[in-house]
C-alpha cells in the first residue's frame, strides 16, 4: 500500500493534466452536433482504462457508445463494478462562464471546466488508483470492472438493455460510484440514500387560437390563469404539498439519521446568500437538510404560454404548458405518486379546459443499509483518506440507474461522492476541487483493500 500511495504522490502533476484533457472533449450527450466528440470522449477514456493496466472495449448502443474496463476475473476474488458517465451537461449559457468550458483552466486548487466535477473528475480518480496498483506491482485486492456510459445525463435510456445482455459478464458482489456530494473537504460522506423522480409536462388547451382579448375576453377561460390556479392549489401557505396521496410511502427518518443530520455543519444565512434568495422557503416541521434531502417535492420546471416577445399584446392565450418534477423518497413508487398527481390535476381541472397530461421519465428512490459492512468498509477508506471522521447523508439528486443495477444485477451501490456544493454541477463556471481528485484516488486505492477485508471478515 505505501508504493501506491507514494506512487499517486508523485504523479500528482500529471494527473492534473491528464484530467485537463479530459475535460477539453465536449462530450455533451444531449446535443447532436457533439456525436463525434462522444466517440472522441470514449475513446480518450478507453485508453486511459487501458493505460492504468485494464483491458477496455468501447461497445456502441444506439444512442452514445459505453466504455467496459476490467481486471483480469481470478476464483474467489471480489468483484465490484465502477461507474461513471462521460457525457456533460450542455455548458449554455456561455456568456457567464469566465473561461470557456472546454477550455479547462486551474486556478489555485480547483480545475474549472464542463464536466470536470460531473463526472469525469471522479470516476478518473478511481483509474487512477487502479494504475498506481498496476504500475507499483501491487496486487489489487478486489477484481474491477469499469463502465463508463456517454447517457447519464439524458437518461441512460440504453444501459438497461446492456447490462440485461451481458449480465452474465457483470457476476458483482457490488457498485461503487463517485457522482454525488459531500458537505465540504473535512466532512467527507457515503451517502446510502437518494431521491426518485417522476416528471410531467401538464398542457392546458383553451380556445382553438390566440383570440383577441377585448373583442372575446371574459367569455371563455383562459389557459394560462386556469395553469397559474391549478398549479397555486398544489401547494399551501406551509410549503406542504396538498395533493391526496402525496407523502405516501415515505419513511419517517430513525434516531440514527436524525442524529447523522445533527451532524452537519449548516449556516441557514449562509445558504440563503450563497442561493440569492431574500428568504428560505420549505415544508415547515423539518430542517433545511431533511427538506432537501428526506421530503418530496413538487416542483416546476418550466411555465409557458401566451406572448413572451418585445412589448404587449392583448390575446387570450390558446394553450399553458408547465413541465414539473416531482421528487420522491424511499420508499415511495413512482407510478403510486404519478397517479396521486395526475388523479388530483384531474380532478381540480376545471370543465373550461381541456387538460393533457404527458408522462415522462421517471426512476425510483434509492435505500441502503448505512451499517451494512460495505458501508463500513467505505466509511474506513473515506476516514484514511480524508483524515476526518465521515458523515451518513441522504442526497436530494437522482441517479435512477441505480436502481437497475439493484433489478438486474442483483447488486447495492456504494456512493462516495467526491463534489462539493461550490462544484457548479450544470451550472456555469463548473470546477472540481484538486484536493477532492487526490483524495479521491486515496479513497479509491484504500477502498479495495477494505472491501476485501469486508467480504472475508479474520476468524476470530
Ligand atoms: N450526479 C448527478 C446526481 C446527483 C447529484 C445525485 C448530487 C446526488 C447529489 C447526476 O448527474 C444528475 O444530474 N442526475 C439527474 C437525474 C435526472 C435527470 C433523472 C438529476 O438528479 O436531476
Ligand atoms: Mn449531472
Amino acid at each position: 500500500m505505501e508504493r501506491v500511495l507514494a506512487y499517486l504522490k508523485k504523479n500528482k502533476k500529471r494527473f492534473v493534466d491528464e484530467l485537463i484533457e479530459y475535460v477539453s472533449i465536449p462530450s455533451v450527450s444531449a446535443q447532436p452536433a457533439h456525436k463525434p466528440d462522444m466517440q472522441r470522449s470514449a475513446e480518450w477514456i478507453a485508453n486511459k482504462a487501458q493505460q492504468a493496466g485494464l483491458e477496455s472495449s468501447i461497445i456502441p448502443t444506439k444512442g452514445h457508445p459505453i466504455v467496459i474496463a476490467r481486471s483480469p476475473r481470478r476464483k474467489g476474488r471480489p468483484h465490484y463494478l465502477v461507474y461513471g458517465h462521460y457525457d456533460v451537461q450542455p455548458p449554455e449559457p456561455f456568456e457567464l462562464w469566465k473561461s470557456p468550458p472546454f477550455e479547462p483552466r486551474v486556478k489555485g486548487r480547483v480545475l474549472f471546466g464542463r464536466g470536470a466535477s460531473d463526472n469525469k473528475g471522479q470516476h478518473m480518480a478511481h483509474l487512477i488508483a487502479v494504475e498506481a496498483y498496476k504500475q507499483t506491482g501491487t496486487e489489487l485486492p478486489c477484481d474491477l470492472t469499469f463502465l463508463i456510459e456517454g447517457e447519464e445525463e439524458v437518461g441512460s435510456s440504453n444501459l438497461p438493455a446492456f447490462l440485461q445482455k451481458y449480465r452474465k459478464d457483470f457476476d458483482i458482489d457490488g457498485v461503487v460510484i463517485s457522482d454525488t456530494g459531500m458537505p465540504s473537504i473535512d466532512q467527507p460522506a457515503l451517502t446510502y440514500a437518494l431521491r426518485g423522480i417522476v416528471a410531467f409536462e401538464i398542457v392546458l388547451h383553451g380556445p382553438s387560437r390566440d383570440l383577441h382579448s377585448g373583442i372575446f375576453g371574459g367569455t371563455v377561460d383562459n389557459p394560462a390563469m386556469a395553469l397559474a390556479q391549478m398549479l397555486a392549489k398544489v401547494r399551501d401557505a406551509n410549503g406542504k404539498i396538498t395533493i391526496p396521496g402525496f407523502y405516501d410511502g415515505v419513511l419517517p427518518l430513525s434516531k440514527l439519521e436524525r442524529n447523522e443530520f445533527a451532524k452537519l455543519k449548516f449556516d441557514s444565512v449562509e445558504y440563503q446568500k450563497f442561493l440569492g434568495v431574500p428568504e428560505l422557503f420549505g415544508e415547515k416541521g423539518f430542517t433545511v437538510n431533511e427538506q432537501r434531502s428526506a421530503r418530496p417535492t413538487f416542483e416546476i420546471n418550466g411555465l409557458t404560454s401566451g406572448y413572451q416577445g418585445e412589448g404587449s399584446k392583448t390575446i387570450v392565450p390558446s394553450w399553458a404548458r408547465a413541465k414539473v418534477t416531482c421528487r420522491i423518497v424511499p420508499i415511495q413508487q413512482p407510478d403510486k405518486i404519478r397517479d396521486a398527481v395526475v388523479s388530483y390535476l384531474k380532478k381540480i381541472c376545471p370543465p373550461t379546459i381541456r387538460m393533457e397530461i404527458k408522462t415522462g421519465h421517471g426512476g425510483e428512490p434509492y435505500l441502503f443499509s448505512p451499517t451494512s459492512p460495505a458501508a463500513k468498509a467505505g466509511l474506513n477508506a473515506l476516514r484514511k483518506a480524508f483524515g476526518a471522521e465521515p458523515v451518513l447523508l441522504r442526497e436530494g439528486g437522482s441517479i435512477p440507474i441505480v436502481n437497475e443495477f439493484k433489478r438486474i444485477l442483483d447488486a447495492e451501490t456504494l456512493l462516495l461522492g467526491l463534489a462539493l456544493p461550490e462544484d457548479n454541477a450544470h451550472s456555469p463556471n463548473e470546477r472540481f476541487s484538486l484536493e477532492c481528485y487526490e483524495k479521491g484516488m486515496l479513497m479509491s486505492a484504500y477502498l479495495w483493500k477494505e472491501l476485501a477485508e469486508a467480504a472475508q471478515p479474520p476468524v476470530a
